[in-house]
């Protein structure tokens, strides 16, 4: 595929934002917030999420299929809503274009230096993100003598599409996941998923008050505005931006799944099947 570059003519393009289902809502949320007059294509890979109990080659061949998508529509940025793909797959979207590519793990671990006062810091996230070590590597880029503590929660993410985010077993497997930690002194807890800020509440009962929570939804939205106004590709229109919402499936329960992690319900959402999008398949580029 041929790569593109960016322009100031891109201004008005849409930012395409993906994640392996609805979780990177949580992240569309913050920078439709902060950006009001960008326009924004969403995908959710809804039939195939989640993507954190898959291998490395499936998670490397979906976010391929999405990014060629994004970029044929065309777009002016991609954001990689989703830890499990940034973790495993931001070479596989690097190479496909020149454009900017915002993905949730480096903001985060900015924070969280930021953040943290005695260089102790624990990640949570699904199986895949915890075993990439894409967090412990990019927090000791930039600083070799921190100490990064990781647990994967597997449970996390069908406990909150259960919408369970508030029942006693959530809280019980919550302090089995991050007693551990707890245990590590940890002052700073990076939330490495793109549904863990729904738990929030829980977490925040459970953690000691020293121990900061960092919700990468927040600081990610402030890089995708930095990295646009590095290159003059904010949308100088002063009208609201259009919203475009694809998903690859309408799953069960779809809208109180969608509602929970935006607030309000989803509108603007067209279909597009998994086996277009395989079309996009590295192996037919
Ligand atoms: N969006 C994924 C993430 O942020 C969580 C869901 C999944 O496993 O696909 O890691």
């Amino acid at each position: 595929m041929k790569k593109i570059s960016p322009s100031t003519d891109f201004t008005y393009l849409p930012i395409g934002i993906f994640d392996s289902g609805l979780g990177g809502l949580t992240v569309y949320r913050q920078i439709r917030t902060l950006l009001p007059s960008e326009n924004i294509i969403y995908l959710g890979d809804t039939a195939r999420v989640p993507y954190g109990s898959k291998s490395t080659a499936t998670i490397r061949d979906f976010t391929s299929q999405i990014t060629r998508f994004l970029l044929n529509q065309p777009v002016k940025a991609l954001v990689i809503a989703c830890n499990t793909a940034s973790s495993l797959a931001l070479d596989v979207v690097m190479t496909l274009t020149h454009l900017p590519v915002i993905n949730v793990i480096e903001p985060g671990v900015l924070e969280a230096l930021r953040l943290t006062q005695r260089k102790r810091v624990g990640v949570i996230g699904t199986r895949a993100t915890i075993e990439s070590e894409a967090y412990p590597k990019k927090i000791h880029e930039y600083d070799p003598s921190l100490q990064v503590y990781s647990v994967p929660c597997p449970l996390f993410v069908p406990l909150v599409e259960e919408g369970w985010e508030h029942h006693l077993v959530t809280k019980m497997i919550a302090e089995e996941y991050l007693n551990p930690l707890i245990s590590l002194a940890i002052d700073t807890l990076i939330l490495g998923c793109t549904h863990y800020p729904i738990l929030k509440p829980v977490l925040q009962t459970i953690l000691p008050l020293n121990v900061t929570i960092v919700d990468s939804s927040q600081v990610v939205a402030q890089a995708v505005r930095h990295a646009l106004e590095a290159l003059n590709l904010l949308n100088p229109q002063t009208i609201p931006g259009t919203d475009l919402f694809y998903v690859t499936d309408f799953p069960r329960k779809f809208t109180a799944i969608s509602s929970r992690f935006l607030g309000y319900e989803l509108k603007n959402i067209q279909k597009i099947s998994i086996e277009t999008l395989s079309q996009y398949s590295q192996q037919n580029p």
